[in-house]
């Protein structure tokens, strides 16, 4: 299938955080409504689509990824009525709608894991993944990755232990089990008969668990059981069940799957039959590279994240394709993770030029186009997300790890760091509400804000409008091969290819003047400093020429 000319192949998705992009009752939670109210705002940006994190009804013990409701919204996000005009609204503009399926598992709340969870002869036992108490023993080895615990809890009702892959509030459903395939379909159909575009289908290649549950070799896994549950063989067969399900009425649907752990033969055994399986896929190795498990932190190697980016890069041809992200509601702000924030302006930019000119479709995280930075929040107590919390406290409490080492790493890989409020104005929570918002604000938001930059030229927003419409505008930064240039190991810098033109970015990673000469690629089109100075570049500063 020749993909060169499908629409999400020149898209820009832009990803909101629901409750902290903007608030339109003052109740301190950003809302549907809100959503609405800055559609005229992402119009102007020149995004095609939103993808909105999720907005079911959920007890809220993970922002959402925990539902109890598949067919209704969260009152405090507004009301099926308010989602039914988003929709419309958004479309009007030319703007698709993304919307999230957590499917992988539901809140412990669900009404079928609270019948399940009751009674052996619930006719939703069999939803969720069960193992009979004997002697207390845990069913087997795996820990969960994101609590550093047994991914097993037991409960009393019914004597036995159900299996959670992240928190106990969050049962994993079971695939094997036709019934449960069937109300994934229709959850699915009831969204896209609202007139939806697409899904992003969250942790989709951890929904098939190897057969019998085996313990991990802990000698060398450690307890972490990732080859056991992700990509394995079942999982492209029920992912291809749902999408022949759906195809010849919802022809235009799309299916964004989050797939971390992925290599490229995997990746693209997702993808490779479009239509039968994903259409795109988020892996997360360049995002990741610098992690280790409960939030230890490796250091940034340039060297390495330029491997990963072209590796993947280079696989793209015209049959295969990917997105192309760096920031997300799961990662720290994209500024302070790659850049520097004493040059807050400069790597926003840089990092905006080099992700927006690479070949894949093209995911924005909201406040990621005004360069906001990591919050700088001084105790623990600040923060809300429970991923933070998990691993502090494993770590703290149970590993007995010294609390200043844990909680320097916590501030840089935090996902609460994207969770701030969108940073408007600088008005009283960053005009993103009028009452105290659900989760305390960045306090630069004085400095950094939509509306200090909206007419502001040189601003990073602008800059952000520069590089959509120079993307838009010029189809070898679509469709064009990507090459890979190597002049200096503080660089990162690649040619975009086609018949009738190349465009060369280049960029400088580090806060030193290099003195180089790139005078022989072309022409200048964009670049992050007035500086016509080909022989030097400056911290952070980024060119483009085109030849
Ligand atoms: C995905 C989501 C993340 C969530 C997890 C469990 O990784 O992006 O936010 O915590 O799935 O649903
Ligand atoms: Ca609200």
């Amino acid at each position: 299938m020749d993909k060169t000319t499908i629409w999400y192949k020149k898209a820009i998705i832009y990803e909101i955080f629901t409750r902290s992009f903007y608030d339109s009752n003052n109740d301190g939670i950003g809302d549907i409504n809100g959503i609405i109210d800055k559609l005229d705002y992402l119009e102007g940006l020149g995004i095609d689509a939103i993808w909105l994190t999720p907005i079911y009804l959920s007890p809220n013990k993970d922002s959402g990824y925990d539902v109890s409701d598949y067919y209704q919204i969260n009152e405090e996000f507004g009301s099926i009525s308010d989602i039914d005009r988003l929709i419309i609204e958004a479309h009007k503009r030319d703007i698709r709608v993304i919307m999230e399926l957590v499917a992988n598992h539901t809140s412990s709340s669900h009404k079928w894991f609270e019948s399940a969870s009751k009674s052996k002869k619930s006719r939703y036992r069999d939803y969720y993944i069960w193992r009979d108490n004997i002697n207390y023993k845990l069913p087997n080895n795996w820990m969960s990755s994101r609590t550093g615990k047994s991914v097993w809890t037991y409960l009393d009702e019914t004597d036995s232990y159900y299996l959670h892959l992240y928190t106990p509030y969050q049962p994993d459903l079971n695939w094997k089990n036709s019934n449960l395939r069937k109300e994934v379909i229709k959850i699915i159909k009831f969204w896209l008969d609202k007139g939806v575009d697409g899904f992003r289908l969250d942790v989709i290649n951890k929904i098939s668990k190897k057969e019998g549950l085996p313990d991990v070799d802990n000698s060398i896994y450690n307890g972490y059981a990732e080859i056991y549950f992700e990509n394995q063989p079942k999982t492209h067969k029920y992912i291809n069940e749902i999408r022949t399900e759906i195809i010849s009425d919802y022809p235009n649907c799309i299916f964004i799957g989050q797939t971390s752990g992925v290599d490229l033969e995997e990746a693209f055994k997702y993808t490779l039959n479009e239509k039968k399986e994903l259409d795109l896929f988020l892996q997360f190795e360049h995002t990741d590279m610098d992690k280790g498990p409960l939030g230890t932190l490796k250091k940034f190697d340039l060297k390495n994240f330029k491997d990963i980016v072209f590796k993947w890069q280079n696989a793209y041809n015209d049959e295969l394709w990917n997105t192309i992200f760096l920031g997300s509601h799961d990662l720290p702000r994209m500024a302070s993770h790659y850049g520097n924030v004493d040059y807050y302006k400069e790597s926003a930019k840089m990092l905006a030029t080099i992700q927006l000119f690479l070949r894949g479709t093209q995911i924005i995280y909201m406040g990621d186009e005004i360069g906001m930075t990591n919050v700088n929040y001084s105790s623990i107590s600040d923060y809300s997300d429970i991923r933070t919390k998990d691993y502090y406290n494993k770590r703290v409490n149970e590993n007995e790890e010294n609390k200043e080492d844990v909680f320097r790493d916590i501030k840089k890989i935090s996902r609460d760091n994207a969770r701030t409020p969108m940073q408007w104005d600088n008005s009283k929570y960053a005009g993103f509400s009028n009452k105290k918002p659900w989760i305390k604000e960045n306090e630069n938001y004085k400095t950094i804000n939509v509306k200090k930059q909206i007419d502001n030229e040189n601003s990073i927003l602008n800059y952000y409008k520069g590089l959509i419409s120079l993307r838009k505008k010029e189809d070898v930064l679509i469709n064009g091969k990507t090459e890979r240039i190597e002049i200096h190991e503080n660089l990162f810098a690649y040619k975009r290819k086609n018949d009738e033109c190349n465009i060369t970015v280049i960029a400088n990673f580090s806060n030193e003047n290099l003195f180089i000469d790139i005078s022989n690629y072309g022409k200048k089109i964009i670049g992050n400093y007035c500086n016509d100075n080909y022989n030097e570049l400056k911290p952070y500063e980024v060119v483009v020429f085109k030849e």
